[in-house]
């Protein structure tokens, strides 16, 4: 390539590019005093219920939905992880409590109380530590749950914390089926 023809090509670039962002300026101009108009209560509440079809989810993984600017992970658990976090003995755990939203709030982290299917199938929870925010990794750790690798918690396959920094169990949202096969979040 001659050296006239990369200035045209880093030229091309440049128009290209204040061409986009010029044209993202007047779309955000024009978008704005909508949002503004808009009643604040009903704006918040479109963004915070989401609906996500799981239909596409083995068993044995899971789906990472991004929702109010957090990884929510929906997990289809396998026969051996239900069976395993039932019978985790509640003194062991750290904390006591389910953390769950759809329940009240001093309701106790036995599996029946995170899982969101009665069956123990369904596992819906935000995928944030409990300690300072990272994102834990699934299928990982010494419980078979998730493990955070920022500073090593491990969480089991309910998503309670077993071991580790992280002072609570991974949050359960607000969440229901409303068809066989899509969940709503919020
Ligand atoms: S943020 Fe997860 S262990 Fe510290």
């Amino acid at each position: 390539m001659s050296h006239v023809e990369e200035a045209e090509g880093t030229r091309r670039d440049f128009l290209y590019v204040a061409t986009a962002s010029a044209g993202a300026i007047a779309t955000g101009a024009a978008i704005w005093p909508l949002i503004n108009q808009m009643n604040p209560s009903a704006d918040v509440q479109a963004l915070a219920s989401i609906e996500v079809d799981v239909s596409g989810v083995e068993t044995g993984t899971q789906l990472k939905q991004l929702w109010l600017g957090k990884p929510v992970f929906i997990r289809r658990r396998t026969e051996e992880e239900i069976a395993a976090a039932r019978n985790v003995d509640l003194a062991e755990l750290r904390d006591p409590l389910a953390r769950n939203a759809n329940l009240p709030p001093d309701s106790d982290a036995s599996d029946a109380h995170r899982a969101l299917t009665e069956d123990g199938e369904w596992l819906v929870m935000i995928g944030v530590c409990t300690h300072l925010g990272c994102i834990p990794l699934g299928e990982q750790g010494d419980f078979g749950g998730w493990f955070c690798p920022c500073h090593g918690s491990h969480y089991d396959t309910a998503g309670r914390i077993r071991k580790g920094p992280a002072p609570r169990n991974l949050d359960v949202p607000k969440a229901a089926f409303v068809s066989d096969s899509v969940i709503r979040l919020g």
